[in-house]
């Protein structure tokens, strides 16, 4: 599907078969990155567990900080930045990562810059040595569940309603990352 090639100093990138590119932000990036996600709590507020009104509220210097301290994957095509997302680490589950904030533009869905952003994802997570990737997705998100179900993840039976909508439940997805399981983790 997608193949990791170096580019630029220390910089990993993923190229789809199509033109989408997958990039970790860099800190410089911080402002790409708050644009991205600020369209994504506008355009698909179902989705997350966030709300814009709360991201639009946090200050310059937090977003500065969030692009440095975390690690986030923009996915561009020609340049334009069509989706993006964000990987976490909890510290009571060191084996896995969390995907957080997937969002790709309408115009490009379905088009392949999905995908290549969750392989962007998984080949991180594999390489700093995780075991499984993990989310959460709402009942109500059919798209967003058939797409995951394609890229290997599965339900774990975990539930908790959907903090930005209470009335929302989301359930726990998992994929195991090269040869571990998802039990491994
Ligand atoms: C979730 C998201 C990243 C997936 O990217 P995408 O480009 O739309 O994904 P794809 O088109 O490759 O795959 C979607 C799948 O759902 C199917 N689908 C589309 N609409 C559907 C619906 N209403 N019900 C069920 N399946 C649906 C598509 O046919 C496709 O399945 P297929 O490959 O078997 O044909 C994107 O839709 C998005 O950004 N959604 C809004 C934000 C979001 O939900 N983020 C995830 C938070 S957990």
């Amino acid at each position: 599907m997608s193949r990791p090639i170096r580019s630029g100093p220390g910089v990993p990138a993923w190229h789809d078969r199509a033109v989408v590119v997958v990039n970790r932000a860099a800190g410089s990036e911080w402002r790409l990155v708050r644009a991205a996600r600020l369209d994504a709590l506008a355009e698909a507020p179902y989705a997350f567990g966030s709300t814009l009104q709360r991201e639009l509220a946090v200050g310059e210097a937090v977003w500065q900080q969030r692009v440095q301290d975390g690690t986030w994957f923009l996915a561009r095509d020609h340049g334009e930045v069509v989706g993006l997302a964000c990987a976490v680490t909890e510290e009571a589950r060191p084996r896995q990562r969390r995907l957080e904030a997937m969002w790709v533009r309408p115009p490009h869905r379905g088009g392949g810059a999905a995908s290549s952003i969750v392989a962007a994802v998984v080949d991180w997570a594999q390489a700093e040595g995780a075991q499984a990737v993990c989310l959460w997705v709402a009942d109500g998100n059919p798209r967003a569940r058939r797409f995951f179900e394609r890229c290997g993840f599965a339900a774990t039976g975990q539930r908790r309603p959907l903090p930005s909508a209470p009335g929302v439940a989301v359930g726990e997805w998992c994929r195991s990352v090269g040869r571990a399981t998802v039990e491994d983790s």
